[in-house]
């Protein structure tokens, strides 16, 4: 791999970082009671999406839809049947009680992420019209309308958030 390439993948990685990092500074900025800052957080985390989306595409990241499915199907499942179990064993290991459940939230919202990617690869040229919703603690994602309660955590439906 040409040293460009490399520096792409760890441009892309943390410009992405810093974009997730900056939405959550936000909100932190926002609970503060820092409006101004709040906005300067979202705004210098849009640039960071610009960014990332730019050094993606110069790698070649991004394909068609049916290659991209195939692509996100296997990150899916090598975070569920992989790099998840093997953290959850060390978070228990070394009694990091928040970190396990953080793993194991994601870890089972990852599987379902895997069939709704399959199902939507399955029936990508006769796929019904249907809306998600994401559960705000976990990311438990789901068709149609949320559940009374989330089956990962436990959230109720009303915090679910309807994706547009
Ligand atoms: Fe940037
Ligand atoms: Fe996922
Ligand atoms: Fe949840």
């Amino acid at each position: 791999m040409s040293k460009t390439i490399e520096n792409l993948k760890e441009a892309f990685a943390g410009e992405s970082q810093a974009n997730r990092k900056y939405l959550a500074f936000a909100k932190q900025a926002e609970k503060e009671g820092y409006p101004q800052a709040a906005k300067l957080f979202r705004a210098a985390a849009e640039a960071e999406t610009v960014h990332a989306h730019a050094h993606l595409r110069v790698m070649d990241g991004i394909g068609k839809t049916v290659e991209n499915l195939k692509e996100a199907i296997s990150g899916e499942r090598f975070e569920f049947k992989e790099m998840y179990p093997a953290m959850i064993e060390t978070a228990k290991e070394e009694g990091k009680k928040a970190a396990e459940r953080s793993f194991v939230y994601a870890n089972k919202v990852e599987a379902i992420h895997a069939d709704l990617y399959q199902k939507a690869l399955d029936n990508i040229d006769s796929a019904k019209e249907c809306d998600y919703y994401v559960c705000p603690v976990c990311g438990y994602t789901c068709e149609n309308e949320p559940p009374e309660k989330c089956p990962v955590c436990g959230a109720l439906a009303k915090a679910f958030s309807k994706v547009e």
